[in-house]
């Protein structure tokens, strides 16, 4: 990739949590193993995988919410990784799934968004304009200001967080299911408002979702993630039009039929197996052999990375 277009590098994130402590033993959940991916500038990057498989963890060790094992985040080639400084905070922002808990019920909406204007030691005469320039830029007017959060829908709501999201004029929004607690019409405004952003304000954004159709509608480059370990990752028409990863024509085929166009024919959905060694997908994959035993490499097929022995 050119790296002049190159804004956000995550190089082989490894991140266990301790599940259990005991006197003399700890025990370990393995989250993330090596994962690798770039964003690039105005570019959104969806990170899709079934719940559990690590997506919000790769976004709060991004934020410096928690810190990873091993790897590292570069922000335009400086390393950010577990150091995320004041300054570059400005640059990085989240959303979360559910509008409902990430806003403070007793906050006025003027008051939330000021808040990280406060935060951040803006002097008062800017942050009036600011705060009325973010509404608007999510498509809601000064109106909304006075009321407080419970005087919203949830669309509404959402897109005050996201309002809050780039009142900074971040680089690079992490949006972590945005639209996963909201109405199928509204999810669709939300993934508009979005495009919008990064479009007219060249945002990248990284969008996580356990729904490869919303990711299909919004990313431009898609990462497939399971059980921590990126399974294929590569352009939105790549990924969407020609699968490679048993896995991902998996995802792609449970999606609904109102996009027949995008699926194919595939073997039926197993059971997880439960067997542990080798490739992290081998008890649910329907092709595993023998091979499978031993863990892939990453293949280069096609400018897409694989993470299969049968491609
Ligand atoms: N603080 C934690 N302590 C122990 N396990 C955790 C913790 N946070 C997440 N996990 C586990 O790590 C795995 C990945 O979690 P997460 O990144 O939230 O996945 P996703 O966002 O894809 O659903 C899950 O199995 C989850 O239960
Ligand atoms: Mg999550």
């Amino acid at each position: 990739m050119d790296s002049s277009k190159q804004l956000l590098k995550a190089e082989n994130l490894t991140k266990r949590y301790v599940i259990k402590s005991g006197l003399f033993k700890k025990e370990y959940f393995q989250a993330l193993s090596d994962v690798s991916f770039s964003v690039e500038k105005n570019q959104i990057v969806g990170l899709v995988g079934e719940s559990g498989s690590g997506k919000s963890t790769i976004g709060k060790i991004i934020l410096n919410l928690i810190k990873a094992d091993g790897g590292k985040v570069y922000l335009l080639g400086k390393n950010i990784t577990n150091n995320l400084s004041k300054e570059d905070r400005k640059k990085i922002s989240i959303i979360f799934q559910d509008p409902r808990t990430s806003l403070n019920p007793r906050f006025k909406i003027i008051d939330i968004l000021e808040e990280t204007l406060i935060v951040h030691k803006y002097p008062k005469s800017e942050r009036k304009d600011l705060v009325v320039k973010a509404i608007k830029d999510v498509g809601l007017d000064e109106t909304f200001l006075n009321r407080y959060p419970h005087e919203l829908s949830g669309g509404q709501r959402q897109r005050v967080a996201i309002a809050r999201a780039i009142i900074l004029d971040p680089f690079l929004v992490v949006a972590d299911e945005p639209t996963s607690a909201l109405d199928v019409s509204v999810q669709l405004q939300i993934i508009e408002l979005i495009k919008r952003l990064k479009e007219e304000k060249g945002i990248s954004f990284i969008f996580i979702s356990h729904d490869l159709n919303v990711v299909g509608h919004i990313a431009d480059y898609i990462v497939v993630l399971y059980k921590g370990k990126v399974m294929e990752k590569g352009s939105k028409e790549d990924v969407i039009k020609n699968p490679l990863h048993p896995y991902t024509k998996l995802l792609l085929e449970s999606l609904p039929p109102a996009h027949p166009k995008y699926r194919k024919p595939f073997i039926h959905i197993k059971e997880d197996t439960g067997y542990q060694e080798g490739c992290e997908f081998i008890g649910r994959c329907p092709i595993a052999t023998d091979v499978c035993k031993q863990k892939p490499t990453y293949k280069t097929v096609d400018n897409r990375e694989v993470y299969c022995h049968f491609v």
